[in-house]
């Protein structure tokens, strides 16, 4: 029996791959001298594509590819695919929820602390032998243990980051399109509101045009001068530009920061400031997690082949069958 054919737009983890040679004919576009030409050249029998965020997944592409009926993310953000186009397709996108959440709120955490005590910066100090030669670390002006803290985006992940917190006795309050009325923490519809409420925000929503720049100059004034910003959930979620000067000017005091607008390019002037921890964006990345989410991509590509339902589509394609 022959292979349903998949396009995989960039390399993912070995056991992925493994499996996924297994059941499918995997064409792998990074190998490809012309990706156009590659999937012109199997486009009327592509059934899958696996990706993780490696190029958008348009409209465009999905009318070039007739018998596409699933598209598996690597990663439980998938702004980088337009899953209502593919619902009014009959293509279902599935995603990597819950199985990385713990791992990013641990993350998370560890930002935060390393932005707030400045242990990066701590770190250097000693290893430049500054400790022997001048004297102790300055305390640091900045503490958790004073904080209120602000989630943006109190979701799977969200609630994974607020328990933690509530641990470190801190008081939560969140901002989101609703209330929700399960939890205890203080809800603020309006954001610029919750910034000047709180003095630590931590972004943790989804990626794409209904978040774009929500955390904008008027939030970071808002937030203020002794205000900490961790971004955990995609680079276009905050105005970077604005960001950049809030941090040089003292508008905020300190940022967190493990996503970028244009990855994995991160500006100089960013780079250059002392008042910022950088990550390339790791939040999810240890082998225990990721082969949980990989496991995930795989298993939800092999229902396709198994004529079972996919384990985890996204809520804009709820799964009705398989098209064709
Ligand atoms: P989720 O359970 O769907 O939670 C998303 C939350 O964002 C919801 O509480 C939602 O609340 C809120 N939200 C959505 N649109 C919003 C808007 N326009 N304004 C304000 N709040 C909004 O998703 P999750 O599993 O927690 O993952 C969240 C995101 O984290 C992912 O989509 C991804 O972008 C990011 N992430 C990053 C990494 C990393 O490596 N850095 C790893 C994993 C995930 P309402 O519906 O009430 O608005
Ligand atoms: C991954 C993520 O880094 O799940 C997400 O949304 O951002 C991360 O877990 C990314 O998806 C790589 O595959």
């Amino acid at each position: 029996m022959s292979k349903p054919t998949l396009v995989m737009p960039g390399p993912m983890m070995a056991m992925i791959m493994r499996q996924l040679d297994d059941a499918f004919n995997v064409v792998r576009l990074w190998e490809a001298e012309d990706r156009d030409a590659a999937i012109a050249a199997v486009a009327a029998k592509v059934e899958a594509i696996a990706t993780a965020g490696h190029m958008p997944i348009t409209s465009e592409l999905m009318d070039k590819l007739p018998q596409l009926r699933i598209v598996a993310n690597m990663g439980v953000g998938y702004d980088t695919i337009d899953a209502q186009a593919a619902d009014a397709r009959g293509i279902i996108v599935t995603n990597t929820p819950d199985v990385l959440s713990d791992e990013v709120a641990d993350t998370t955490i560890g930002l935060l602390l390393m932005t707030i005590r400045e242990l990066s910066r701590a770190e250097r100090y000693l290893r430049e032998g500054r400790w022997v030669g001048e004297g102790h670390y300055p305390l640091t002006k900045a503490s958790l243990q004073n904080r209120t803290v602000g989630i943006i985006g109190l979701g799977r992940i969200g609630k994974a980051i607020a328990q933690r917190l509530e641990g470190f006795g801190r008081a939560i309050h969140y901002h989101g399109r609703r209330a929700q009325a399960d939890v205890s923490y203080t809800y603020h519809g309006d954001l610029i509101a919750m910034a000047d409420t709180v003095d630590t925000l931590i972004a943790i929503t989804p990626g794409g045009e209904g978040t774009r720049h929500l955390v904008n100059a008027d939030v970071l004034r808002a937030l203020g001068s002794n205000g900490i910003f961790i971004n955990v959930a995609r680079g276009s979620v905050v105005d970077q530009d604005a960001l950049i000067t809030a941090l040089q000017d003292g508008t905020i005091y300190a940022a967190g920061l493990d996503v970028f607008a244009d990855e994995p390019n991160v500006p100089e002037a960013l780079l250059a400031l002392d008042n910022v921890v950088v990550l390339p964006h790791v939040a999810s990345a240890s082998v225990h997690t990721r082969d949980l989410m990989g496991q995930l991509v795989v298993d939800n590509l092999l229902a396709l082949k198994a004529d079972k339902a996919p384990i985890s589509p996204v809520v804009e394609t709820p799964f009705k069958g398989w098209k064709g």
